[in-house]
């Protein structure tokens, strides 16, 4: 399969944190990809920044062990390793004083030429403060992009500040708040099956849709981020930016054009347009979970943090109300399945007689790991003679499979570093969008806290607490099964 590379101007990319894991899994790996594809001009540097002393050299080593261990042998050519590494500067800086400032800026003065200017901020949220000030400090944010990990805050005052402070020193337009789901290959696709197909359009609504249900279930536990993940837990780490975005691509109206503005523009309309959910209404339309072994593995025996949560989100308007929307998602589950159904109302009659059971309602699912792809159930007949017996039949599309053996997927952070070069802002978070995510979070953690009770235990390897399946059963749906 033939795609088209896009060449981008010339750029100085610097990573704060580019030691870190981050940096070593997905931003050196994901530019070598662009860079192999041909995608990088000549004048192109990348410029490592953190505490530890390395030279030059000493950062070239730690991007050619990321590039041997994260990308497939069969994609390292030698020569492209070569021109990729000679691309590598390192400056040291601690960020938190400031002797280390002019040494970067002495760094980007040496540019041969003029370029693009951005800032990747991959270091722990505590930083993206002192490093936005010092950059404004240091006249360095004037004409540069800013690439803002997550998570933005840890509630909505949090966030506010923090949107404060870097609206000081870079214009909105300028600012890329990352949520790499965004960025994956299937979630862009549900936008293409939305608005470049007819088909859908027509059914997108409370009238023909059932529910929908988002799950993103990882089978790893917390692994070696439990102090982090501590403080966070399920709702912040994934339901208030990952799920609720992969809500609003779903839900939202058809923007007047695939542009950033536009787009961000009728997210920001299907988060607010989220029933409050608060106190007991907060409580029956939620389950917590932590899974057993959590507390040893978070370094803090006392932990109340969710490791898993489900969520009934239901939409205020005309093409929502009275379906709900069930989001899932939860640490050392049964598989890594990530997943959006849409599951379609029933036929109004059923005119088939001596059926076993009713007939199975049509769903559209669209996967976004692994597998990517969509399948469409519908009811066929059995084949053979006699009787009419009925059974359910993908429709399946599998991309991986469909593009060929000789194809790779690309993971989400190559498309939107490059997103960031190029100035296109559709696949980032805007500052409202980002506080009207937690305007509705909020308040159901602060429910979780006042009751007093902690998250139910569940087995690893499991569906998740009973307390979920329980919320769905009562509504007389069942959550679909974590096949790996
Ligand atoms: P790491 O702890 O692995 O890396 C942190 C980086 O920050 C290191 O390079 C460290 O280098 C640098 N650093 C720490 N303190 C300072 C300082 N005072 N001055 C300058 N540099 C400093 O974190 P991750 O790479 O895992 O995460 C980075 C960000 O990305 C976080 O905000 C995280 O939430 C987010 N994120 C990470 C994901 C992942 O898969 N890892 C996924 C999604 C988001 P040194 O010690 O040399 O200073
Ligand atoms: C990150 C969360 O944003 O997303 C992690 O902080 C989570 O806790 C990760 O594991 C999941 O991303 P992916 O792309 O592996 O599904």
């Amino acid at each position: 399969m033939s795609h088209r590379i896009i060449p981008v101007d010339p750029f100085d990319l610097v990573i704060f944190g580019g030691t870190g894991d981050l940096s070593r899994r997905k931003l050196i790996p994901g530019l070598y990809h662009r860079d192999a594809d041909g995608q990088l001009p000549e004048e192109a540097r990348i410029i490592g920044c953190a505490r530890t002393d390395l030279d030059r050299e000493g950062f070239r080593a730690l991007a050619r062990q990321a590039v041997m261990d994260h990308v497939a042998a069969d994609h390292r050519d030698p020569q492209v390793v070569e021109r990729f590494l000679a691309r590598f500067e390192y400056v040291t800086n601690d960020v938190a004083d400031d002797a280390g400032w002019d040494a970067l800026r002495v760094m980007l003065e040496a540019a041969s030429g003029p370029r693009i200017r951005v800032f990747y901020l991959s270091v722990g949220p505590s930083l993206f403060g002192p490093i936005v000030e010092g950059l404004h400090r240091h006249g360095l944010s004037q004409g540069a992009r800013l690439v803002v990990e997550k998570p933005i805050g840890h509630d909505g005052p949090s966030a506010a500040a923090l949107n404060d402070t870097i609206g000081a020193a870079f214009d909105e337009s300028r600012v890329y708040r990352i949520d790499h789901y965004l960025g994956k290959e299937t979630v862009q696709n549900l936008v293409a099956l939305r608005f470049a197909n007819a088909l859908f359009e027509p059914l997108w609504n409370a009238r023909h849709v059932d529910h929908v249900q988002i799950t993103v279930a990882e089978s790893l536990g917390v692994e070696q981020r439990g102090p982090y993940y501590d403080r966070a837990g399920a709702m912040r780490d994934m339901v208030q930016n990952h799920l609720l975005q992969l809500l609003c691509l779903t839900a939202m109206e058809p923007p007047h054009h695939f542009e950033a503005n536009a787009v961000r523009d009728e997210k920001l309309k299907v988060l607010r347009a989220l029933k409050p959910l608060s106190g007991h209404e907060a409580l029956a339309a939620s389950a917590r979970g932590q899974y057993h072994g959590y507390a040893d593995e978070a370094q803090n025996p006392d932990s109340r943090t969710e490791s898993f949560v489900a969520l009934k989100a239901e939409i205020g308007t005309w093409r929502w109300a009275g379906t709900p929307f069930y989001l899932r998602t939860g640490k050392k589950l049964r598989a890594r399945l990530s997943e959006i159904v849409v599951t379609f109302r029933r036929t109004p009659h059923q005119i088939f007689p001596d059926l076993d059971a009713p007939l199975a309602p049509n769903a559209l699912i669209i996967r976004l790991q692994p597998d990517e792809g969509i399948t469409l159930s519908i009811t066929t007949k059995d084949p053979g003679p006699g009787g009419f017996r009925m059974r359910e039949t993908p429709l399946d599309m599998s991309f991986g499979a469909r593009a060929g053996t000789a194809w790779r997927m690309p993971d989400a952070y190559e498309r939107l570093v490059l997103d960031v070069v190029r100035g296109n802002q559709t696949l980032f978070m805007r500052r409202d969008e980002v506080e009207a995510a937690w305007a509705w979070v909020d308040p159901i953690i602060a429910a979780w806290e006042a009751s007093g009770a902690t998250p139910e235990a569940y087995d690893p390897g499991s569906d998740g607490p009973y307390g979920a399946l329980d919320m769905l059963s009562r509504e007389g749906r069942r959550w679909r099964v974590l096949t790996p």
